[in-house]
C-alpha cells in the first residue's frame, strides 16, 4: 500500500463491503460472512482511517459513534406531522374499521380491499431524513409536530444505514419506523445493571426510549438497539410507487430494514387470519410486539380516505389485549403446592388483563415478596403474558397507604400446621408435613405407590384422587386397610379389578429398605440416595436414630439431605405413619452390614437385564451388600451381565464387548460360592 490512490481505493472498497454485509445482515437477514470476518474488515478500515485521517468522511461505517456528549437535545419541527394510529380491540371493531372504509370509498360488494399487514413493534417512533441519500437528521416523535434531534444517537444503531444504496432514491426522503430493543439484548442489559447494583429497566420499550435519550452517544452505542421502517414522511418527488407495499419494497432495496413478517392480505378475513397467525408467533419473536397494523395498500385510496384528527383513516392497529394492568391487593395468602412448596399469592381486586379477568397473582416466593415489598392494600402492576400465570410485576409506591408493614413468612403450614422450612440459599420455603399434609396427600400417595417406590400395580393417579376425595385414604398406610367393598364402590372399579388391587397391595408389603425410604417422599431423598442410606444403615431403626453428622458419613449425603432426613423423622406424625406401615405388615429382608473384607464383590460392576424369577431389586440389594456396584448400561467396565429371560440389546452388547454373562442359575451358584 504505497500510493495515495491505492489507499483511497482500498478505503472505498472496504466501506462498500462493510455496508454490503450490514445490509445482508439487517435488511435481508442473510449474512454471507461470519462476525469475525466482518470485524476484520472493520478493523482494517479503522486502521487505514487512523493512519490517513484526511480521508475520513461522516458516513463511513466507522463514524457511527461521535465522541462528544451533547448538553441537551435540540428541538426540530417535522416537515409532515407524525401521526398515531386508531386502535381496534377484537374482530367486531376490525369489521367496523373496514365498513367505514368501504362506505367512504363507495365500494361495491365485490370490490376487495388489500392491506399491507405487519406486526406493531413495541418501541418508539423515529423519523429519518435522507438528503441525497445521506442520513442528515433523526428525530423522535415528540408531540407529533415537534420532536427532538437524536441524530448522533440514531447513527450508532447499526441497522440504520448512514447512506442509501443505489442511486434511484428521491433527493429528499423521510422514512418513519420503530427503534426497539430485542428481548435478548434487554435481558443482558438488565443482568448487567443488576450486577453493578444499578436500576434495571421495566421493559424493552422503556430501555429503548432511555437509550435514545442518552446525551452521550457512546453510551447509546453500547445499547443493543435495532430498527424497522414502516412508513414515510416528506418525500420529494413523491410518490415512489403506487402502493404501500411497493414503496416499502423500494425502501428495502435502498438498504432500509423492513419487518420480514410484512404481508399483503385481502379483506377483513385476510386481516383476521393474519392476526391469528401473528398471535401464534408472538412469544417466539425475538422482540416485543403489541398488536398488528393494517394499512390500505393502494396509495390513491389512502389519499381519498385522508385523516381524522391525529390518525389516518386508512390504517388501524389491531391491538393484543393489554398484558399489564393496575389493581389493588386485597390480601396476601400462602398456598401449599402438591410438593409442599409454599407460594405467596396476592388476592386482587379483579382486573381484566391479557384477555381474562384475573383475581389472583403469584408472587413466586418469599425472596420475590421481599424484593418487591408487596403489602395488602398496595396498588400493583399485574402482568399476564400469553399462557403464563398472572404475576405481580411491581408496587406503585406513590399510592401506598400508611400503616402497613412488610409481609413475613409464616412459621407453620396454613394447611396442616407442620413447620415451614426455608433452607439457607434456597428461594422456596416448604411445608415439612410431607405425607401428613392434606395439600400434599394425593401427591405423596401417588409417589408412595409408584413403580420405583412401593410398586403397587394398578394404583394410578385417578384412583388415588378418588380414594382421597372420598375420604377413604388419608395417608399411605390407610391403603392397606382398604376393603373389597370400599373399592368396588368406586368409579370404573369392577369386582375383579378391586381384587387385583388388593392383591397388588398385599404383594407390595414385601419390599426393600431402600424402596421403603424412597416411598416416604423425604425431600431430596431420591432413589439412589435412598439406596445409599439403606446400604449405610441396614436397618430403619439405625437410620431413624442417626444425627446429621452420622447421616453425612453416607456416600452422596451432604448437609442438606441430612437435615431433611432428621427433620422428617423428628415430626411425630411422620413417625406415626411409618409405625402404622410396619404394623400393617410392610417389611423387608434384614441384611447385616458387611465389613469391607467381607465384600467379595467390591469393585465389581454388574448390570442386570431380562426377566428373572425373583424381584430384581432384591437381587440388586443382595449384590450391593456384597460390595458390587449396579449400573444401568453395559460398557467395557462391566464385569458381569446378569441376563434373565428375553434379555435383548444389553446381552448382544455384552457379547460384543466380551463381558461375562451369567444366567439366573449361574448367578445363584456365584452367590452360593461367596457365602
Ligand atoms: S404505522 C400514520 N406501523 O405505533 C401512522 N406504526 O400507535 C403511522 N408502530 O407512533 C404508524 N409498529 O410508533 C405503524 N408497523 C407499524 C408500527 C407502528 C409500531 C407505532 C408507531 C406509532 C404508533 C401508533
Amino acid at each position: 500500500m504505497n500510493t495515495t490512490a491505492a489507499v483511497v481505493e482500498r478505503i472505498e472498497t472496504l466501506r462498500n463491503e462493510i455496508n454490503y454485509h450490514s445490509r445482508q445482515y439487517y435488511v435481508f437477514d442473510e449474512p454471507v460472512i461470519s462476525d469475525t470476518e466482518y470485524d476484520r474488515l472493520f478493523r482494517e478500515l479503522q486502521d487505514l482511517e487512523s493512519e490517513y485521517p484526511q480521508f475520513i468522511i461522516a458516513d463511513s461505517p466507522t463514524q457511527r459513534v461521535g465522541d462528544t456528549p451533547l448538553a441537551s437535545f435540540n428541538e426540530v419541527s417535522h416537515s409532515l406531522p407524525m401521526l398515531s394510529l386508531d386502535n381496534a380491540f377484537g374482530e367486531e371493531e376490525m369489521g367496523e374499521f373496514e365498513r367505514r372504509i368501504r362506505d367512504r370509498l363507495k365500494l361495491d360488494g365485490d370490490q376487495k380491499i388489500s392491506y399491507l399487514a405487519e406486526p406493531k413493534l413495541d418501541g418508539l417512533a423515529i423519523n429519518l431524513r435522507y438528503e441525497q441519500g445521506r442520513l442528515v437528521l433523526a428525530a423522535t416523535r415528540g408531540d407529533g409536530s415537534r420532536g427532538e434531534d437524536v441524530t448522533s444517537n440514531v447513527r450508532t444503531i447499526n441497522a440504520v444505514p448512514l447512506k442509501l444504496q443505489g442511486d434511484d432514491w428521491p433527493p429528499i426522503l423521510e422514512v418513519r419506523g420503530e427503534v426497539f430493543m430485542p428481548r435478548k439484548g434487554f435481558e443482558a442489559l438488565n443482568r448487567h445493571a443488576q450486577e453493578l447494583g444499578e436500576k434495571s429497566f421495566v421493559n424493552p420499550r422503556n430501555a429503548a426510549a432511555g437509550s435514545l435519550r442518552q446525551l452521550d452517544p457512546r453510551l447509546t452505542a453500547r445499547r443493543p438497539l435495532s430498527f424497522y421502517t414502516y412508513g414515510f414522511g416528506e418525500v420529494i418527488p413523491a410518490p415512489i410507487a403506487s402502493t404501500q407495499s411497493e414503496s416499502i419494497y423500494r425502501l428495502r432495496q435502498w438498504g432500509l430494514p423492513v419487518s420480514p413478517l410484512q404481508e399483503v392480505v385481502t379483506g377483513i378475513q385476510g386481516c383476521i387470519s393474519y392476526y391469528r397467525q401473528i398471535v401464534q408467533q408472538r412469544d417466539a419473536l425475538p422482540y416485543d410486539i403489541d398488536g398488528v397494523v393494517f394499512k390500505v395498500d393502494d396509495l390513491n385510496r389512502q389519499q381519498q380516505l385522508g385523516f381524522v384528527s391525529r390518525a389516518p383513516r386508512w390504517a388501524v392497529a389491531y391491538k393484543f389485549p393489554a398484558q399489564e394492568e393496575m389493581t389493588q391487593v386485597e390480601s396476601i395468602e400462602f398456598q401449599v403446592g402438591r410438593t409442599g412448596a409454599i407460594t405467596p399469592v396476592a388476592r386482587l381486586n379483579p382486573v381484566f388483563v391479557g384477555g381474562v379477568t384475573v383475581s389472583n397473582a403469584t408472587l413466586h416466593n418469599m425472596d420475590e415478596v421481599m424484593r418487591k415489598d408487596v403489602r395488602p392494600g398496595d396498588t400493583v402492576v399485574v402482568r399476564r403474558a400469553g399462557d403464563v400465570i398472572p404475576e405481580v410485576v411491581s408496587v406503585v409506591l406513590l399510592k401506598r397507604m400508611g400503616g402497613t408493614a412488610p409481609i413475613t413468612l409464616p412459621t407453620r403450614c396454613p394447611v396442616c400446621g407442620s413447620d415451614i422450612i426455608k433452607p439457607e440459599g434456597e428461594a422456596v420455603a416448604r411445608c415439612s408435613g410431607g405425607l401428613f399434609c392434606p395439600a400434599q396427600r394425593k401427591e405423596a400417595i401417588k409417589h408412595f405407590a409408584s413403580r420405583k417406590a412401593m410398586d403397587i400395580e394398578g394404583l394410578g393417579e385417578k384412583l388415588v384422587d378418588q380414594l382421597v376425595e372420598q375420604g377413604l385414604v388419608d395417608n399411605p398406610a390407610d391403603l392397606y386397610s382398604l376393603t373389597q367393598e370400599q373399592l368396588s364402590g368406586l368409579e370404573r372399579m369392577a369386582e375383579k379389578s378391586a381384587q387385583n388391587l388388593l392383591d397388588a397391595l398385599e404383594k407390595s408389603k414385601l419390599t426393600t429398605l431402600a424402596h421403603f425410604l424412597f416411598s416416604l417422599g423425604i425431600r431430596e431423598v431420591g432413589e439412589s440416595t435412598a439406596q445409599s442410606l439403606a446400604n449405610q444403615f441396614s436397618t430403619l431403626d439405625a437410620l431413624q436414630q442417626a444425627d446429621e453428622a452420622r447421616l453425612q458419613e453416607t456416600p452422596d449425603v451432604g448437609p442438606i439431605v441430612a437435615a431433611h432426613v432428621v427433620s422428617f423423622f423428628r415430626q411425630a406424625h411422620n413417625r406415626a405413619v411409618v409405625e402404622q406401615l410396619l404394623e400393617v405388615g410392610v417389611h423387608w429382608p434384614e441384611v447385616e452390614p458387611q465389613a469391607a473384607d467381607q465384600q467379595p464383590l467390591l469393585g465389581k460392576t454388574i448390570v442386570i437385564t431380562g426377566t428373572l424369577s425373583r424381584s430384581r431389586d432384591l437381587i440388586k440389594q443382595e449384590l450391593q451388600v456384597l460390595g458390587a456396584k449396579i449400573t444401568g448400561s453395559v460398557s467395557k467396565k462391566t464385569d458381569y451381565l446378569i441376563a434373565g429371560e428375553e434379555a435383548g440389546s444389553k446381552r448382544s452388547k455384552a457379547e460384543q464387548l466380551g463381558v461375562k454373562i451369567l444366567d439366573e442359575a449361574a448367578l445363584y451358584a456365584l452367590l452360593e460360592s461367596l457365602k
